[in-house]
């Protein structure tokens, strides 16, 4: 196979967006509870914060991480969370049908944030609660003191305000699943007071509405477009969420699931234009792709207790990762990074434990699932701004989406440094791609080249076996008077450094 992509430094589509590089942590399963948060572990810090996670987080480079929840927040108490941990109750959490011990409330999870380096996107429960619990939690975190919850918190020992920029207003609205589902009438109502009140508090802060659960719901576009019809003046985003699988044996589908990604964005930005030109709008609404990821929901691991069964932190949805899917999350994260005008902010799903990077054993080590190489390339080397490209050649036939290119690719271009990355994969599933990269008006040399990929799509990383799937150098690459020319294997993610 073969495909050509032509680089000018001059055809930029928009700046990378660092909140492109976000993820989440929700009180599910362990992502918190000998997750993040592990007191008595052999690495645990004076808080009870694993730093051997913290050391991969970073790695990681995620840049924001969105808390508390996902379906968690939908019937979520914040005020449970604060205060002396021993007179914090317990609660059952109706969406994951476990116990909630409140140790990890809103103080410790920004204190883990400081920590981690990264910028925090809280969310609201528009579920059960409403406008007021929100204003509440935007008082406690936000204001500096004088006032009954700013008081609090510095009774709590937090003396100064937190500052938090940006919030969600609810999660997954529309799913049959969520605690104090609405229509999207309803919702969108509810989202744009609740954005008006928080605004009179600071105009400044940036808010999110929820979108349509996934593409595949069947009020998709009715929801987006009357929850907008609402919302439009109060809020900054609307929310997209999309998890994919191999369907069967259909890798060819799989790995081309950038494919979906790039038609969701696509349709979604029509709508949010569409409503913005009824409203005679001037504003442009932005994209939070706030829950992507692989994830296997059928899997029974995905499936939560019942009945009389409420344990705490119990494992759910411990998706192990291949080199497949590796490669689909390196090719979603080309599709993010392709519409860097309209979605500035991403968050993968999730951080830990739960269809997760990183993985950790109670009391054990924490480990690198397949799927971080890609995402801690992509954040590390994706600077500058994002370059108009989209490589041309050879296709690979899909049942899911017919034919498509063989090659993905997204290019970004460092001004400053005066360098630039390609991301790549070659979605063939047996044959190699040969990729011709042009950069008009530039000499190019390689800085470098590095491939995640392997004989077998289907091999793992495991807690025995932690490096089986990772980048390595790649010395397939030669360079012509035209531009450089790098071989990639088939299902294989690639970066190409250049200067
Ligand atoms: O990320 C797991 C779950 O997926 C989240 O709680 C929910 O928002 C989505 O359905």
């Amino acid at each position: 196979k073969r495909a050509t992509l032509q680089l000018d430094p001059r055809r930029q589509v928009a700046p990378v967006r660092p909140r492109l590089f976000g993820s989440f942590v929700e009180h599910l399963g362990r992502c918190v509870y000998t997750g993040i948060y592990e007191p008595g572990h052999p690495t645990a810090d004076g808080d009870g914060f694993r730093t051997d996670v913290l050391a991969l987080v970073r790695e990681l480079g995620a840049t924001t991480v969105r808390y508390p929840g996902g379906n968690f927040v939908s019937s979520y108490r914040w005020e449970d969370g604060i205060g002396p941990v021993e007179q914090r109750p317990a609660r059952l959490d109706l969406a994951w049908h476990s116990l909630e011990t409140n140790a990890v409330g809103v103080d410790e999870f920004m204190r883990w944030a400081g920590k981690a380096g990264i910028e925090p996107i809280m969310a609201v429960n528009l579920g059960t609660r409403g406008v007021e619990a929100a204003l509440d939690l935007l008082e406690y975190t936000n204001h500096r003191g004088g006032s009954h919850y700013a008081e609090l918190r510095r009774a709590n020992g937090v003396d100064k305000p937190y500052g938090i920029r940006m919030w969600c207003l609810g999660n997954e609205m529309d799913g049959p699943w969520q605690v104090g589902r609405r229509s999207a009438s309803e919702y969108g109502r509810l989202a744009g007071q609740t954005a008006s009140a928080m605004r009179r508090f600071d105009p400044g802060l940036e808010l999110v509405a929820c979108g349509s659960s996934h593409s595949g719901m069947p009020t998709f576009g009715d929801w987006e477009r009357d929850v907008l019809m609402e919302a439009y003046d109060q809020v900054d985003y609307i929310s997209l969420h999309a998890y994919y699988h191999q369907a069967g044996d259909d890798l060819a589908s799989f790995l081309a699931s950038a494919e979906d990604m790039d038609r969701y964005i696509d349709s979604v930005v029509a709508i949010a234009d569409a409503v913005g030109a009824v409203k005679r709008s001037r504003k442009k609404i932005m994209i939070s792709f706030d829950e992507w990821n692989v994830w296997y929901q059928r899997a029974a691991a995905s499936v939560p207790p019942s009945g009389e069964d409420w344990p705490v932190a119990p494992r759910l949805l411990e998706d192990r990762y291949n080199l497949a899917d590796a490669v689909v999350v390196g090719g979603l994260l080309i599709s993010l990074l392709r519409h860097s005008d309209r979605v500035t902010a991403a968050c993968q799903a999730q951080l830990v434990n739960v269809i997760a990077p990183i993985m950790t054993e109670p009391g054990g080590p924490a480990w690198r699932q397949t799927i971080f190489h890609p995402f801690a390339q992509t954040a590390r080397h994706a600077k500058g701004v994002v370059l108009d490209a989209r490589p041309a050649g050879s296709t690979v036939d899909t049942a899911r989406f017919g034919e498509v290119g063989a090659v993905d690719a997204v290019a970004t271009w460092d001004e400053q440094a005066r360098g630039g990355t390609v991301f790549l994969v070659n979605r063939d599933t047996s044959e190699e791609a040969e990729v011709t990269v042009e950069v008009t008006g530039e000499t190019v040399e390689v800085v470098e080249c590095a491939t995640v990929s392997g004989p077998d799509p289907y091999v793992d990383n495991t807690l025995d076996a932690p490096d089986r799937v990772r980048p390595l150098p790649n010395d397939r690459v030669t360079r012509s008077d035209t531009g450089l020319t790098v071989t990639l294997p088939p299902v294989s993610w690639t970066i190409l450094r250049w200067a």
